[in-house]
């Protein structure tokens, strides 16, 4: 059976994050000719960038549920589809088969339902694509929250065990640290590990490269290898799922 591949775009390459609701055409086109190439079936998954964080910011919304404002969760959520709707259109004149969801497709408010997330596999596996993305979701009554695509990434990664999960941003990996920009090409999770972060970026409001890193580790922590890799060099994904990467980090979770 073909491999199956579960990749996260990152906001800050399929979105200028610094300019409010612009999307990166230029990288999201790269990205989209890179994964009609692959021999692999893929779900995507994508983040908010200057679209979802920057109305959530503007909003007040989180990732802790509460009674947020009705009209700021509307215009949140309507901006991911129109992401979305970009992204996947993008795909489509690749020549790919995208489909488009939601996460409240297979998601009860933070909690995954396993037998729909069963139901995007198959989706994948009949060669169409599932592309779904962090978003504003219901949790109970009034309340809502900012569901990001890292945690989805990590649901998704514990029902499926999928062959290959890549955190696709905008560096080239984990580095050692800043000032060096030393790239780490391998990391275990064994024991416990603690990094390091200097402070989150003040427009994400579900925690910047640091959450992307937590995520990574705990679904290597439950035996899975995560790849980060540079998503503006969109081969590297290739490479990654192909199991071949040069540029980039490996947070390895099986035995050594
Ligand atoms: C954020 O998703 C979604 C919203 C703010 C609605 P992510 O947290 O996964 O987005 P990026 O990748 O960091 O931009």
């Amino acid at each position: 059976m073909q491999k199956l591949a579960l990749i996260k775009l990152g906001g800050s390459v399929v979105t200028f994050k610094d300019r409010p609701l612009a999307a990166n055409a230029g990288a999201i086109d790269g990205i989209s000719r890179v994964l009609a190439q692959l021999d692999a079936h893929a779900i995507i998954v994508h983040g908010g960038g200057s679209f979802g964080h920057y109305w959530s910011l503007k909003y007040d919304l989180h990732t802790k549920p509460a009674s947020y404002d009705a009209h700021g969760v509307s215009v949140v959520h309507e901006s991911m589809i129109a992401l979305n709707q970009t992204i996947v259109n993008s795909m489509i004149m690749a020549g790919l088969n995208p489909y488009g969801m939601p996460p409240s497709v297979f998601t009860a408010g933070h909690r995954p339902i396993a037998a729909k997330i069963k139901q995007v596999q198959a989706i994948a596996r009949s060669k169409v694509m599932p592309v779904t993305f962090g978003d504003v979701v219901h949790a109970e009554g009034s309340k809502y929250s900012i569901l990001s695509g890292d945690a989805l990434m990590t649901m998704l990664a514990k029902v499926l065990r999928p062959s290959r999960v890549v955190f696709a941003t905008n560096v080239d990996g984990i580095y050692k640290d800043m000032a060096s920009r030393e790239l780490v090409s391998e990391i275990w999770v064994t024991g416990k590990k603690s990094i390091e972060f200097s402070k989150a970026s003040g427009t994400d409001v579900t925690g910047g490269m640091q959450r992307k890193v937590t995520e990574a580790f705990k679904i290597a922590s439950s035996g899975m290898d995560v790849l980060m890799v540079n998503g503006f060099v969109p081969e590297r994904i290739a490479e990654a799922v192909e199991g071949k990467l040069r540029v980039g980090t490996v947070v390895k979770g099986g035995r050594r």
